[in-house]
């Protein structure tokens, strides 16, 4: 097992990536905070992994609420003594053009997709220090390249990348390695929010001719948080069948 006993925090673990993300990192033996605002979907998770014979907990929480953050931090290291890994998957969209885009749609995801992050890597930070131990996986999106429609998320991502390589910076000197992904169009809830016309344009667009699964993404988080990536922080890897590259196919 390649996380065997770490105690991990899985943000927007009720479903989409999160929830496979969890699955993902229980299978391979690690302790599960399950993280999210729906409460009944973040209990359903946890309850699954205690059937798969791991240990887990829900939790309840907004991770955009530095108050409700810092007490899940002291019931997460009151209930196993410690935290290893933090995934910080959470995230929404509140897509317009820009011309139309409201304050609110602007603040909401920028307080969700990156304070948030900032706040549970702070918090983090504390545990890490002492432990000299820690895994950072910042879940960003390709959108940071830019996207129609999605300029307060397009920004939160690339305010998540490099919020990544500062923390990797910082962290470094307690043996800590922060590292992000940017996942391309994933089969999740999220997604299904896209026009179909969209979605049919922006499949033409992914070398590889689908779109990921959370497999595929809890596989690369696996990676980063195990032994193997030992010598990898501050990096930003691309799992989107390609379409980072931007050439046109012929
Ligand atoms: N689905 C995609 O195509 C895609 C592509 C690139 C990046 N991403 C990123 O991957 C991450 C997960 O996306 P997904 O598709 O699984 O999304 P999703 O909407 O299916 O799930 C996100 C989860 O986060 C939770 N959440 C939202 N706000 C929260 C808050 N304030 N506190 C706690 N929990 C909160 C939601 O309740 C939900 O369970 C997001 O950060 C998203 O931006 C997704």
């Amino acid at each position: 097992m390649r996380v065997k006993d770490r105690v991990a925090i899985v943000t927007g673990a009720a479903q989409g990536l999160g929830e496979g993300i969890a699955l993902r990192l229980a299978e391979e033996g690690a302790k599960i905070a399950a993280v999210d605002v729906q409460e009944e979907g973040v209990n359903a998770i946890a309850e699954r992994l205690r059937g798969m014979g791991r240990e887990a907990a829900a939790f309840s929480t907004n991770v955009a609420d530095k108050v409700q953050v810092q007490a899940l931090y002291e019931a997460v290291a009151a209930k196993w003594g410690r935290i290893d890994i933090l995934v910080n998957n959470a995230g929404i969209t509140r897509d317009a053009m820009m011309k139309n885009m409201t304050e609110d749609q602007w603040d909401a995801v920028l307080t969700v997709n990156l304070k948030a992050p900032f706040l549970l890597i702070q918090a983090a930070s504390r545990y890490f220090a002492e432990q000299k131990y820690g895994k950072v996986v910042n879940i960003a999106s390709r959108a940071f390249l830019g996207n129609v429609g999605q300029a307060n998320y397009s920004a939160s991502k690339g305010g998540l990348v490099s919020l990544t390589r500062t923390s990797a910076l910082e962290l470094a000197r307690y043996g800590v390695n922060v590292n992000c992904i940017a996942p391309g169009p994933m089969n999740t809830p999220m997604v299904k929010t896209i026009p179909q016309d969209v979605f049919d344009r922006m499949l033409k667009s992914i070398p590889l001719g689908r779109i990921g699964e959370p497999l595929d993404i809890a596989n690369a988080v696996l990676f980063l948080v195990s032994d193997e990536a030992a010598f990898i922080t501050g990096q930003t890897i691309f799992v989107c069948g390609g379409r980072s590259i931007g050439a046109a196919l012929v």
